[in-house]
């Protein structure tokens, strides 16, 4: 059977959890090879043995210029190109609102979190546009349901997704007509996502803060939590040189339908 990823090669960041642990999975699935950037090194460790063959780790910090320029080398040394770099790791703030945050310490989450949600992204593409302009290859950023709705995030990672929005308009503006750049804004999964250490929440998880189950099941039109991998299917999509071919400058929201929410007349009738 072939695969929409066959022969391609893939760099994908945040890659040992969540999200992104998912996004590899199905590209190898797809056909892919995948080099993993990931900062913790049991979890680069994981996936490596998951896919003996298929998958290179390199272990270091995508806030790191150096450490993405040794990912895409992996790529090439291993696999000869890069086709795809998909840019991931992220980190939330668990709805921090403005007013409740003392301004020293918004600023230095200002710079933790949008030095990795979006100086992150930028370095990763920055050190991959060489061996993509040669493979003509693709990006995708990994947006979120916070790239257009507020009052899920709080103010700093809300705007950190608006953020990544910008990245991938310009960017696809920039790089045509060799490298197509998209993104996919995801809504709510259980992962385990951290928060920024200068708001105390470098050890927080969605889990330990809400029900998500319940909330995905109230707010959303589709009614239920999705898993990561129910994402997983738009970045093959976007990175497929045959089903996205003319495709460029586009973020696809998966979030349940939350732009199709409306609202019950019946409530303004008393
Ligand atoms: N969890 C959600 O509900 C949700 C919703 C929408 C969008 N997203 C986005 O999905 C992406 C992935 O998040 P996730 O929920 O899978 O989180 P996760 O924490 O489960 O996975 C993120 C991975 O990134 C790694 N990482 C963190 N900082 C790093 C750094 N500086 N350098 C290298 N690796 C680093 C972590 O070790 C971890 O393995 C993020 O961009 C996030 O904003 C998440």
């Amino acid at each position: 059977m072939t695969g929409w990823l066959d022969g391609e090669v893939a760099l994908v960041t945040g890659a040992g959890s969540g999200l992104g642990r998912a996004i590899v999975d199905r590209f190898v699935r797809e056909g892919a090879k995948v080099v993993v950037l990931d900062r913790a090194a049991d979890r680069v460790a994981s996936v490596e043995a998951a896919h003996h063959g298929s998958v290179k780790g390199v272990v270091g910090d995508v806030t790191v210029s150096a450490d993405n320029e040794t990912a895409v080398a992996r790529a090439n040394e291993s696999f000869g190109h890069l086709d795809i770099f998909v840019g991931n790791a992220g980190m939330f703030d668990f709805g921090a609102r403005i007013v409740d945050t003392p301004i020293d310490d918004l600023g230095r989450a200002f710079d933790e979190l949008f030095g990795l949600n979006v100086k992150g992204y930028l370095l990763g593409v920055k050190a991959a546009i060489p061996a993509l302009a040669d493979s003509s290859g693709s990006i995708v950023l990994t947006a979120s349901m916070s790239s257009t709705h507020a009052g899920v995030g709080g103010v700093v990672y809300t705007a950190s997704k608006h953020a990544v929005v910008g990245l991938v308009r310009q960017l696809a503006y920039e790089l045509a007509p060799r490298i197509r750049v998209n993104g996919v804004a995801p809504g709510f999964m259980s992962t385990d996502i951290r928060g920024p250490k200068a708001l105390g929440l470098s050890e927080q998880t969605p889990a330990a803060t809400v029900d998500l189950e319940q909330l995905a099941s109230v707010v959303t039109p589709l009614g239920f939590l999705p898993r990561p991998e129910d994402y997983t299917g738009h970045y093959v999509q976007l990175a497929s040189r045959t089903n996205a071919a003319a495709t460029t400058g586009v973020v696809i929201a998966c979030d349940g339908g939350l732009e199709v929410r409306g609202f019950d007349l019946a409530l303004g009738r008393g």
